[in-house]
């Protein structure tokens, strides 16, 4: 067992259901083992201003089916400047703070690239975010509450469209990742689903289109990421109205919807396990890795890697999706 005892935990970044979970088990786990553990409140912005509390059992009571996070969260632009991480690293230092646990999505595992590259501190991250856009899980703690979310809106969007014969287009979040809308577009049934890891062939959209029109297939609902190449649900409208000035079309955006909502049971226990895991980690010594779950397990994979590789979708999915569509 390594020396640790004073340990530190933030979430940063977007939050995601799931993440109290996630800091109840942490938190339990550290109690349990006998270390102290110090809340650290919206992420990198909190260390740097020392927003530093001690947490007690009791602190994580009655939190595991809430959403949001009870530590507060912030994309802090003070951590990227060399003397924000400096400061944040001497508050750690005043609190005595000898581990850390990191929980957030892409952001805050950049972020932690760059500060472990400065200042030496055991560290362990839990995935995060609603994106699921790491490497090194299967799945992050919010993904799948997210898109019970999409899919529960979508499935209320196709009743209108139905009554209506109308097109819509649903703008789902994923600034850089398109696994919210893929995942909520096949679930629903989507006619089309655009995501910024496929080039948007906007010709084979229309077409589509075009065919199901000459096929009164009447309702077409396309499901588009926010960070498709092509643009979001309003451009696309706009093109759609252009080239169909009879084809009734309307966009829906659902926004922020996403990220908020009590967890799945998915994300709680995904959550739980790797809350509890990453502590047993920081005890064997483990650092500067995130432990997520790959084929049911729980893994660990540095830092470097879970943000550095680019995510393929696979041609078996997209061959599916057109095939399902028709
Ligand atoms: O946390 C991930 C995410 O929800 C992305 O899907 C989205 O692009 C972004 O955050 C929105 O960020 P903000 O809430 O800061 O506008």
């Amino acid at each position: 067992m390594v020396d640790i005892q004073r340990v530190g935990i933030l979430t940063s970044g977007g939050d995601s259901p799931g993440m109290n979970a996630g800091i109840r088990a942490v938190v339990r786990t550290a109690l349990y083992h006998k270390l102290e553990v110090f809340g650290i409140r919206r992420g990198y912005q909190g260390m740097i201003e020392g927003d530093i509390f001690q947490m007690q059992t009791t602190d994580v009571s009655n939190i595991i089916q809430r959403g949001g996070t009870i530590l507060k969260t912030a994309r802090s632009k003070d951590f990227l400047t060399e003397k924000g991480r400096r400061i944040a690293f001497e508050q750690l230092k005043k609190y005595s703070i000898n581990a850390l646990v990191l929980i957030g999505g892409d952001g805050t595992f950049r972020g932690a690239v760059q500060f472990f590259k400065e200042y030496t501190i055991p560290a362990i991250g839990l995935p995060g975010t609603i994106d699921k856009d790491l490497s090194g899980t299967d799945f992050t703690i919010g993904f799948d509450t997210a898109v019970n979310t999409a899919v529960e809106a979508i499935d209320k969007i196709r009743d209108t469209a139905e009554a209506h014969d109308r097109l819509f287009i649903v703008e789902l979040m994923g600034r850089d990742a398109g696994y919210i809308a893929l995942n909520s577009g096949i679930a629903c049934g989507a006619e089309d689903i655009l995501i910024p890891e496929v080039v948007t062939d906007i010709e084979t959209v229309l077409q589509r289109i075009d065919d199901d029109e000459r096929r009164k297939k009447n309702v077409h609902i396309i499901v588009v990421a926010e960070g498709d190449d092509f643009g979001g649900a309003n451009e696309l409208q706009q093109i759609l109205q252009n080239r169909f000035p009879d084809l009734e079309t309307r966009a829906t955006i659902l926004g922020h919807i996403q990220r908020g909502g009590s967890p799945s049971f998915a994300d709680r226990v995904l959550a739980s396990r790797l809350g509890h895991a990453a502590i047993q980690a920081l005890l064997l010594g483990k650092t500067q890795m995130m432990a997520g779950v790959i084929n049911g397990e729980v893994c660990f994979t540095p830092f470097e890697k879970v943000v550095k590789e680019n995510a393929v979708i696979s041609k078996d999915i997209l061959e599916m999706i057109r095939v399902l569509a028709t």
